[in-house]
């Protein structure tokens, strides 16, 4: 039996990135696991990908009837949650005086209120022993031109780790954040950055990195089966950054 075996494991964006390569891992450890996205196929193809019986499902965490009927699922086909990393989030980079109305409510639904309401929809699921783990970012506790927006959502979510640890604890579910630093998920291509200003990033992130280099989907996928897992069980409410030590100097 693995560190995870008989748990039910949701992981939001599980389609691509560290939430595809950490649902992998949970199943992996014994996790009955199902991951989200928006994409249909993408889904779909991730849960095959990830095999072991992983159960795929089209859900948008900004759309709060999504997160209804993802909780009424797992209700109705496992009866109860243990394990949820709130993964699914994304940044529009603009330079403050560019933010429109619109990015902002773009990152904020996403990042924040999405991940806030998935939070608040799944935990009705969750009993003693209960692990959540919000995805924040080091970016939460720097300044970064252009991220004024993506780092204001991730300090939030570090914020509601404590919210939630003061009102869950006593029912035994524990909550956690995982701060990434700079990890190569192909993201930076994605999120429509040049290629000389990903040259540019990564020049700076791995000078700025004691152990110079960027961190791996697979250092995140460790860390978030240690808060998943036992061997994390009297710990809760920290942010615990995955970085090389970026944050830290
Ligand atoms: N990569 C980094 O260096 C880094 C650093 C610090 C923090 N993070 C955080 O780590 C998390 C994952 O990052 P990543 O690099 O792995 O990103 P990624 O490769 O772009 O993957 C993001 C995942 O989230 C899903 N997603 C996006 N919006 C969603 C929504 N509204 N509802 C449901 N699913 C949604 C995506 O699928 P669909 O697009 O199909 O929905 C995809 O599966 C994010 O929260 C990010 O902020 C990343």
């Amino acid at each position: 039996m693995g560190k995870l075996g008989g748990k039910i494991a949701v992981v939001t964006g599980g389609s691509m990135g560290m939430g595809l390569v950490t649902a992998k891992l949970f199943a992996r450890e014994g996790a009955q696991v199902i991951v989200t996205g928006r994409d249909q196929a993408s889904i779909e193809a991730a849960a095959r990908e990830i095999g072991n019986g992983a159960e795929g499902i089209r859900s948008d965490i900004s759309k709060l009837a999504d997160l209804d009927a993802l909780r009424d699922h797992i209700r109705e086909r496992y009866g109860r949650l243990d394990i949820l990393f709130a993964n699914a989030g994304g940044a529009r980079p603009r330079l403050f005086e560019e933010v429109a109305d619109e990015d902002f409510d773009h990152t904020v639904d996403i990042n924040f209120k999405g991940t806030f309401f998935t939070v608040q929809k799944l935990i009705s699921l969750m009993g003693p022993g209960g692990s959540i783990i919000l995805n924040t970012s080091i970016q939460g506790v720097r300044g970064t031109p252009g991220m004024s927006v993506y780092s204001a959502t991730k300090a939030a979510l570090r914020s509601l780790a404590r919210s939630l640890t003061a009102e869950y604890g006593s029912k035994g579910i524990r909550t956690n954040a995982l701060a990434p630093g700079y990890i190569d998920t192909g993201v930076m291509l994605r999120t429509g950055f040049t290629d000389e200003q990903i040259d540019a990033m990564t020049t700076q992130a791995t000078l700025h990195t004691p152990l110079g280099r960027m961190g791996t989907s697979e250092e995140i996928a460790k860390t978030a089966l240690f808060f998943a897992s036992d061997a994390s069980e009297f710990i809760t409410g920290v942010e615990l950054t995955v970085d090389g030590g970026w944050a830290q100097i």
